[in-house]
């Protein structure tokens, strides 16, 4: 595999273009905006930074979806972020529209491409990208997993005092204030996180992961960048090196947790054809509570989606 494409050259897609490169996993990065030039200018600072960083990654940037012929990986980061105020819902008028003329234009150049989406609100929109691709659903998938895993692992690793490396977890769930993280898949180098925090530490860490990016709009305007982009680039590098390695992601659900015709976070192993298979845990029934929440939330955003056509 040698050609990844990322459209939306903004905070996210910059931040991932520019994470792949380092990683110096593919011969051609190609950044897309539809604002002029601007992915041109980010893409030359990237490449700029190559000789200072070492990597040979080249990257170009563009407005022209020619360019992103024969991609073999395509993030889709395009559209509007969350201001203060707003939920990652609100976002769903702009950005349907946006990812799924998006991921037509991307198919016109790209036979068999595999799709990362990463907009908001992204349950949603990776369902509107598969939707738009026609792709097999091992294919498409969305970015949400990593990321919130991150934010919880992150935060456990400011309450114990230890290196976030060590912190293994799992989430379930829609990208919202639904997501179900799942302490009870929670270790600290193998040991499981409730020998060594108390149930009302731990509660309280799950409830500032599920605001997690809320607290960052509030904190900068804006939506995250930094762990955002580089956790689209290590889905991108577990395809790219075939390495099946296990993440939550936004997966099409197919009867999975009593669950069908919704994309919803879930763990899944990751290789060189996209999602190569749904790892279905055994929920406790409080947990598949917490799960069933979190896909009617989603749902209800699936039917304002259908409404908006
Ligand atoms: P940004 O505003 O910095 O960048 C978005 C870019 O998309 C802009 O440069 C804009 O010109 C471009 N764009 C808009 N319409 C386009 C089109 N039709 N074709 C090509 N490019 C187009 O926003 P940011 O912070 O990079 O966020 C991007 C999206 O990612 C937002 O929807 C945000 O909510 C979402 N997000 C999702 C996360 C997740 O965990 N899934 C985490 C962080 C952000
Ligand atoms: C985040 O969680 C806004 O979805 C974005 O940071």
């Amino acid at each position: 595999m040698s050609k990844v494409t990322v459209v939306g050259a903004g905070n996210v897609g910059a931040t991932c273009a520019n994470v792949l490169a380092h990683a110096d996993l593919v011969r051609d990065v190609v950044l897309l905006d539809i604002k002029g030039d601007f992915a041109k200018g980010k893409a030359l600072d990237s490449w700029q930074q190559a000789p200072i960083d070492s990597y040979s990654t080249r990257l170009t940037g563009t407005d022209n979806y020619a360019d992103t012929a024969d991609s073999d990986i395509v993030v889709i980061t395009a559209g509007i972020p969350r201001r203060p105020g707003m939920s990652r819902d609100d976002l769903i008028a702009t950005n349907a529209k946006i990812v799924s003329s998006v991921t037509k234009s991307i198919m016109e150049h790209s036979k068999n491409p595999i799709i990362i989406v990463v907009s908001n609100p992204l349950d949603v929109m990776t369902y509107a990208a598969y939707t738009a691709s026609g792709l097999d659903k091992s294919r498409v998938f969305g970015m949400a997993g990593i990321l919130d895993t991150a934010r919880y692992r992150a935060f456990l690793a400011t309450a114990l005092d230890v290196s976030p490396k060590d912190i293994q977890a799992m989430l379930l769930g829609g990208h919202g204030d639904t997501m179900v993280p799942l302490p009870r898949y929670t270790t600290v180098a193998g040991i499981p996180v409730t020998e060594l925090i108390s149930d009302k530490d731990l509660d309280a860490i799950v409830q500032r992961t599920k605001k997690g990016g809320g607290e960052l709009v509030g904190l900068m305007g804006t939506s995250a960048w930094y762990a955002p982009g580089a956790a689209a680039a290590q889905m991108v590098g577990a395809i790219i090196r075939d390495e099946h390695r296990i993440f939550p992601c936004c997966s099409l659900l197919t009867g999975e947790y009593g669950l069908k015709d919704i994309f919803l976070g879930v763990p899944v192993k990751l290789g060189k054809n996209g999602i190569h298979e749904v790892l279905e845990l055994k929920l406790n029934s409080d947990e598949m509570k917490l799960m069933n929440t979190s896909a009617d939330h989603v749902k209800k955003v699936i039917e304002v989606y259908h409404s908006l056509a």
